[in-house]
């Protein structure tokens, strides 16, 4: 049906069009961290450069944690003034102090950190540890909203988009699924004015043709 249509598409069109990203390059849990809390708030081409000067400075959560937090802020500073940069502290502080300098994969060891939500907790275990794990963001929302649902208010229906985000996962390629619906949403089904003429889901899409409404 519909959603082996959308699995089958969307694994396709990442394998021809998949961006090749800095942080798709490793499977370091705290490497992937770093990027995801980047990526948070900012776009990828400024995120690139940052990302690997972060990580030049603070190579591990030890030396991150190590370090004064009014420095840490400093280091991030051109990404913009905001709470990320001592959140990212503060994670790297309980992985130390409570689990050796390992981040965990279970998902409520994830969840209690301060400063780990619902979607941070799934990009680490699907990006770091290959786990078929669910993640929604504003990206992933809106996809799955036009692709499926197309009615309502999209953010009225967060349990359901959870959902649905988990229960599309082709079993073993959460990785390469959550990865592809994520530079699907920044690339083609965007926010204003999406490629609906050479978007593989139109045959199905519930939003087809979208007339510039959500
Ligand atoms: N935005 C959030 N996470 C991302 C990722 N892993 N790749 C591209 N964009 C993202």
């Amino acid at each position: 049906g519909q959603k082996r249509r959308f699995q089958n598409r969307l694994l396709k069109w990442y394998k021809e069009h998949g961006r090749d990203l800095p942080w798709r390059r490793t499977s370091d849990p705290y490497h992937i961290l770093v990027s995801e809390v980047m990526l948070q708030q900012t776009q990828v081409d400024r995120v690139i450069p940052k990302y690997h000067e972060f990580l030049e400075r603070y190579p591990s959560f030890t030396e991150l944690a190590d370090a004064p937090v009014a420095e840490v802020k400093q280091t991030w500073y051109p990404l913009g003034y905001n709470i990320r940069p001592e959140r990212l502290h503060s994670i790297a502080r309980e992985t130390v102090a409570r689990y050796g300098g390992q981040l965990p994969n279970d998902a409520d060891e994830l969840l209690s950190f301060k400063g780990i939500g619902r979607y941070t907790a799934g990009a680490i275990r699907s990006f770091a540890f290959n786990e078929d794990a669910p993640i929604l963001d504003t990206n992933v929302i809106r996809v799955l909203y036009r692709v499926f649902i197309a009615e309502g208010d999209p953010k009225g229906q967060k349990s359901a988009l959870w959902e649905l985000s988990e229960a599309l996962i082709p079993r073993g390629k959460g990785y390469d699924f959550n990865q592809a619906i994520m530079d699907f949403g920044a690339t083609v089904c965007t926010a204003r004015n999406p490629y609906c003429l050479l978007c593989p889901m139109k045959t199905f899409c519930k939003t087809y043709p979208f007339d510039g409404k959500k």
